[in-house]
């Protein structure tokens, strides 16, 4: 099992870590979107406001007839998109890629409900295997594509990991095809903490989280509360971190895995890398991928980029 075979090479590592992707079960889906409405988390409303004002210009120099989301959640966002391309054209067809299962569902019957014309279909999965899942199924379907990855999602991936999946992105694109990607960019210290240490403890509980699905799924024995959430700028590296420090000493069974993982006082689990670009890096990445940057739309306060690369 991917999940348990994850968990057990990344507790049994020095230092310890878990793969951010395993915080979206439904509770950890339904807990993002509430760090998305919390006062500090900045970047979905900052990248909403970029849509907002700018939706119409974005799908225009686009040119696009096929939408294709990678990791769209409820896709609050995507709707200004979708409601600009739908002013355009009749019709158009939106196709979906989500490792959650029940944001995918909630997210198709809505906009399905809400868009008549507008043909949807989702892929659950990672998004590798998403996307060539849509690759083999739809293929050469389809005019112009833009493909959207949003939300600095691209900024939980290590730049090779990062670099590696823009390829794969460019790979199943056309040239002339687009990908509109979202960054958040590098700012104060100050900004970049309060977004991922919430006075309210949302994210708090989000980061925890993962250690409630261990148990849940894993027959873990984690005792959430001895486990207190970090977070902070890494700065020479780029990156906010996350993590989950041991309060005191202790052991702890997961019974699906036949192991035991011992933690010191202050030892940590590294949940999760939250990388914070400069638009030289996001140009530097495109090159690298096989695009070409071509725009990039900004929030009034400059604190995230809506990027528009063009396959070359
Ligand atoms: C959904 C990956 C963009 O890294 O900012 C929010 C997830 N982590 N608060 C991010 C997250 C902590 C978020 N992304």
């Amino acid at each position: 099992m991917p999940f348990g075979d994850d968990v057990l090479s990344g507790l049994s590592a020095r230092p310890k870590t878990l793969p951010a992707k395993y915080f979206y079960d439904e509770l950890g889906s339904l807990l993002f979107e509430a760090i998305s409405a919390l006062p500090e988390y900045y970047l979905t409303r900052a990248e909403a406001e970029i849509f907002a004002t700018h939706a119409d210009e974005i799908v225009e120099r686009a040119g696009l007839e096929r939408l294709v989301e990678l990791g769209g959640g409820s896709a609050t966002k995507t709707r200004y998109l979708i409601e600009a391309a739908l002013r355009k054209r009749a019709a158009l067809s939106y196709s979906s890629i989500d490792i959650s299962e029940a944001a995918l569902e909630a997210s198709s019957r809505a906009l399905r409900s809400e868009y008549p014309t507008l043909n949807v279909r989702g892929y659950r999965g990672e998004y590798f295997e998403g996307l060539r899942r849509m690759a083999a199924q739809e293929g050469e379907v389809g005019g112009r594509t833009l493909v959207l990855f949003l939300g600095s999602n691209i900024g939980n991936f290590d730049p090779p990991e990062a670099r590696r999946f823009l390829k794969a992105i460019r790979d199943v694109l056309r040239p002339g095809d687009a990908l509109l990607l979202g960054t958040d960019l590098k700012k104060d210290r100050k900004d970049l903490e309060a977004a991922y240490d919430d006075e309210l403890g949302v994210t708090a509980a989000f980061n925890a989280n993962i250690l409630g699905r261990i148990n849940r799924e894993l027959g873990g024995h984690f005792a959430v509360r001895r486990f207190k959430h970090r977070a902070f700028y890494n700065e020479p590296d780029g990156r906010v971190e996350m993590h989950l420090e041991s309060l005191v000493d202790q052991t702890i069974g997961v019974d699906a895995l036949s192991a035991h993982f011992s933690f010191k006082a202050g030892e940590t689990i590294h949940t999760e890398s939250s990388y914070k670009f400069s638009i030289e890096e996001v140009e530097q990445l495109a090159r690298f991928a096989g695009f070409e940057l071509e725009t990039s739309w900004f929030d009034a306060q400059r604190r995230f980029a809506c990027n528009l690369l063009r396959a070359s």
